[in-house]
């Protein structure tokens, strides 16, 4: 048995895409548990560089089941547009199997998602207006329409027209907003269904065979742990759960069957959207990472906010994900730099706090207590094992694995696979 779940283990794009795509060159399935088209997940493969959204990012390796599973919510539209894309881009897609269980996006939930925020005004989550709060509301609220309804017509047809009603409803009487027109959604929706009914499936039983005929399962996190629903910084958050126990709901299997919990970790902290930050640096170091990590969305091009690793949050990950490794990200974009600075606990009116704490008032107050430590001049992104990295980067990785108290497995030094320094095997044979 060989289930090995990834999840991000701060506020998201800290490479998960990159390390699932190498991940996935081993699997025999990759799956996809929550989120939707928010997630944007960069892999680069040769000279190519592939922008993923709702399709796994195992997809890139031929041999690999990609599951969509029934915890992730389908933008029917978004995910054929994907599509197309990779095969014009000569990707075999025939590999992708979607769960009929899965809830999908209709587009009353894109409006309502940039409704929403244009009426919070000054106080926007800064969503990436994908529909994903409104489709998740609908799952919760039992109003949602499953890929089962979208394959089935006269069902299909019954539920979007009551559900559109609904919603122009809310649209028109709440915001002011323009109606929908019912008739256009249903014909484009059934048309959408009609090229997505050859990967309906029930995934559940596809990913609990893997698992149960010893196959390598690989389970690919998306957004992070502080965008957890729960865990995150709420209300700055997504509307699912990211950390590792939302992959047994939203790949259908049981917690106990998943082995390896891997944390993909930034060398450094960043965020898109609004909230506090305690290592933020709104400075010219901040710039200065930015730049070297290329940090602007893969969603929605908005550059993201930088700042110095933040121990606290990765520890808080550690516990809540239950982090057997970590995968450590980006760490050549802080070569160059004279000292590093590396946060290993809070101050808030003067008191240590050591757990992240959930009062975003208490947070926004924190001050961070730094370590710090001598940085290295040279260029490593073509170190291929861990003894060629300067002895400071070393000390870099040994500090973290010390203060985290979770094995630092793989290191990476650039966006290409061959990038990779494994220092340890994942998959367990
Ligand atoms: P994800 O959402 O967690 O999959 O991460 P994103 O793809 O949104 O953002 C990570 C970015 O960093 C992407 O542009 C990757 O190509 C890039 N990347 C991943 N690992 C490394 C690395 O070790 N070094 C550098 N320089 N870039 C990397
Ligand atoms: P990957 O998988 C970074 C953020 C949005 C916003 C908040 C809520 O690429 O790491 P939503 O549209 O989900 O309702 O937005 O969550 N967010 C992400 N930030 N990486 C992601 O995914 C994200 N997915 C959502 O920016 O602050
Ligand atoms: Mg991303």
């Amino acid at each position: 048995m060989s289930t090995v779940v990834i999840v991000g283990s701060q506020w998201g794009d800290e490479g998960k895409g990159k390390v699932i795509d190498y991940l996935a060159s081993e699997a025999d399935v990759v799956v996809r548990g929550q989120g939707g088209n928010n997630a944007g997940h960069t892999v680069v493969v040769g000279d190519k560089k592939y922008a993923l959204h709702l399709i796994p990012s195992g997809i890139l390796n031929k041999d690999a089941v990609n599951v969509i599973g029934n915890g992730v919510v389908f933008d029917p539209e978004g995910f054929l547009k994907e599509i197309d894309n990779l095969q014009a881009q000569g990707v075999d897609t025939s590999t992708i199997v979607i769960s009929d269980r899965a809830h999908i996006v209709m587009p009353y939930h894109k409006v309502l998602d940039r409704l929403a925020e244009e009426a919070r005004g000054t106080e926007k989550i800064g969503t990436t207006i994908k529909g994903i709060g409104p489709a998740y509301m609908d799952k919760v609220e039992r109003s949602g329409i499953r890929i089962c309804d979208l394959i089935n017509e006269p069902v299909f047809e019954a539920k979007a027209l009551a559900q559109i009603e609904a919603k122009n409803k809310i649209i028109s009487a709440i915001y002011g907003g323009e109606p929908l027109n019912a008739a256009e959604i249903i014909h484009a929706y059934k048309s959408f269904a009609k090229r997505i009914r050859p990967f309906v499936q029930d995934t559940s039983v596809i990913v609990y065979d893997a698992v149960k005929a010893n196959k390598k399962v690989l389970l690919e996190g998306a957004q992070g742990t502080l965008l957890d629903i729960d865990f995150g910084t709420y209300p700055y958050v997504t509307s699912s759960h990211p950390i590792s126990g939302g992959f047994a709901i939203g790949s259908g299997i049981g917690p106990n069957l998943i082995e390896e919990v891997i944390g993909i970790t930034k060398a450094y902290t960043t965020r898109v959207g609004k909230g506090p930050f305690v290592t933020e640096l709104d400075n010219e170091i901040g710039d200065r990472i930015r730049e070297a990590g290329h940090e602007f969305g893969t969603t929605t091009g908005r550059p993201r906010r930088c700042g110095w690793l933040d121990l606290v949050i990765v520890k808080y990950a550690a516990r809540v994900n239950g982090m057997t490794c970590m995968s450590l990200m980006l760490l050549d974009v802080l070569s160059g730099f004279d000292k590093l600075k590396v946060c290993v606990g809070y101050t808030h009116k003067g008191n240590r706090i050591n757990h992240f704490p959930a009062d975003l008032n208490v947070l926004a107050e924190c001050e961070p207590v730094y370590v710090e430590i001598d940085g290295w001049n040279e260029d490593i992104s073509h170190c291929d094992t861990y003894e060629s990295l300067p002895v400071q980067a070393q000390k870099y990785i040994e500090l973290i694995e010390e203060e985290v108290g979770v094995p630092v497995k793989i290191v990476s030094v650039g966006p290409k696979r061959s990038q990779t320094i494994i220092r340890d095997r994942i998959y367990r044979d």
